[in-house]
């Protein structure tokens, strides 16, 4: 590998990450104990990565001019895309052009933007399982879909192709919500895109993420970890709690592996990967994969030796990983409750009561009801006290609006 060298000098070894919301933020926090020199950059001004990195640039990633001038101009000797609205035909010409290594690949984020690139590939070419699934431009074409002869059927899920967090994605059961499903997925698409995917529901028992690490061994071939896999419950499509390790019985536990080492051995690279799979009896199905830490995976910042941050920036590095669980633990969202900027957190006191637990908030300017502003962590050998620890924690932080200065 190459030598690690000084910040603010011509020997730093530079990193730029492109978002930095808070898994951007632990991803900054991870390199910089490695003396590693960070530029963060997000849409706009003192995200939670920018806070805590040597330089900050704001910038609109998905404008492919804007996100080549600025990699030209900072010459990184990498760039770590940390969410997936960029413009990512500009990192795949860059790293044609020997400009840019891209963490795990250009491709990968490339593909991984889009559900119709990544779902193709996992069950077109690589033949894995998935939910039965079509691409739709139009509300008439969504209904042919469901109800044509060897349609999806009812129920199925619709959600945008560019879209993260449950944005635009509804359950639905029966014919007479289809209209609404679709006004729901334009209103919630990322971009002026009518695409939808419409997916057969699947009646899992469980959702895993299985964080799997590529990083180089000593000899410099790239070798494929996993970690202990995280459950978690989502509420709208978006991360309520995680937990880890998450009970499986051999046979899933082992396809859940295969799927993933298929998946992400065809994106390559190095780093980490969260491989989102649905679970039914000994039965896995693929869903998607994030090229990058997963949200779920908050939860590793206090079960794994290693948690998914400093795994993705020894990969990055070339440095040796470790996927070992410290111990099990569980993790839950606090959200914003409230809408307005610069709001305050009441109750974190109380919170820190519950044993062994730790709060996170990500110094977000602006609060939604529904945005993560922070995540509370408890460690403990049994999982239900864990996950009750987590969520009793994380609903004592209590946001509101400041009152006028
Ligand atoms: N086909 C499906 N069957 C059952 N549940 C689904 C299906 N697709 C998505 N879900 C649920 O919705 C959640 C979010 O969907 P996902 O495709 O992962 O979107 P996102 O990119 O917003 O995370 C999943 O974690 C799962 O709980
Ligand atoms: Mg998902």
């Amino acid at each position: 590998m190459e030598p690690l060298g000084t910040p603010y000098s011509p020997t730093a070894t530079r990193v730029l990450l492109l978002g930095s919301g808070e898994l951007g933020k632990e991803v900054v926090i991870a390199l910089q104990r490695l003396g590693v020199e960070t530029i963060a950059v997000d849409r706009y001004p003192q995200a939670p990565g920018q806070q805590v990195a040597h330089h900050a640039r704001t910038i609109d990633m998905t404008d492919p001019a804007a996100l080549r001038a600025l990699i030209l101009a900072e010459r990184p000797d990498v760039v770590v895309p940390e969410i997936e609205a960029i413009a990512t035909a500009t990192l795949v010409e860059l790293e044609a052009e020997g400009a840019v290594r891209v963490i795990p690949t250009a491709r990968a984020t490339r593909l991984t933007m889009d559900r119709e690139g990544i779902r193709r590939l996992a069950a077109e070419h690589l033949g894995l399982p998935t939910s039965p699934y079509r691409f739709c431009d139009s509300l008439a074409e969504l209904r042919e879909a469901i109800e044509g002869p060897g349609g999806i059927g009812y129920p199925c899920v619709i959600k945008p192709v560019m879209s993260s967090s449950g944005k635009g994605q509804s359950a639905v059961r029966a014919g007479a919500d289809l209209a609404a499903a679709w006004e729901h997925a334009m209103a919630g698409g990322r971009v002026q895109s009518v695409r939808v995917i419409v997916e057969a529901f699947i009646d899992f028992d469980y959702e895993i993420t299985l964080l799997t690490v590529r990083a180089r061994g000593a000899d410099g071939e790239v070798t494929t970890q996993f970690c202990e896999p995280i459950g978690h419950r989502q509420e709208g499509g978006d991360y309520v709690e995680s937990w880890q390790p998450h009970p499986m019985p051999a046979a899933a536990r082992g396809r859940a592996q295969e799927i993933a080492a298929a998946v992400t051995g065809d994106l390559g690279g190095v780093g980490v990967f969260g491989v989102e799979l649905f679970v039914r009896g000994d039965e896995v199905f693929f869903n998607e994969v994030s090229p990058r830490p997963h949200d779920t995976g908050l939860v590793t910042l206090v079960t794994q030796a290693q948690n998914e941050f400093e795994l993705h920036a020894r990969a990055i590095l070339g440095l040796p990983v470790d996927t070992a669980l410290r111990g099990p633990g569980a993790s839950a969202v606090i959200y914003g409750q409230v809408e307005g900027h610069g709001i305050v957190f009441d109750g974190v006191d109380d919170a820190l009561r519950v044993p062994h637990s730790e709060i996170r908030l990500f110094g977000k300017g602006e609060s939604h009801v529904r945005r993560r502003m922070g995540v509370a962590l408890v460690p403990d050998d049994d999982l239900a006290v864990a996950r009750a620890g987590a969520t009793a924690a994380a609903g004592r932080v209590r946001p509101r609006l400041a009152l006028r200065p």
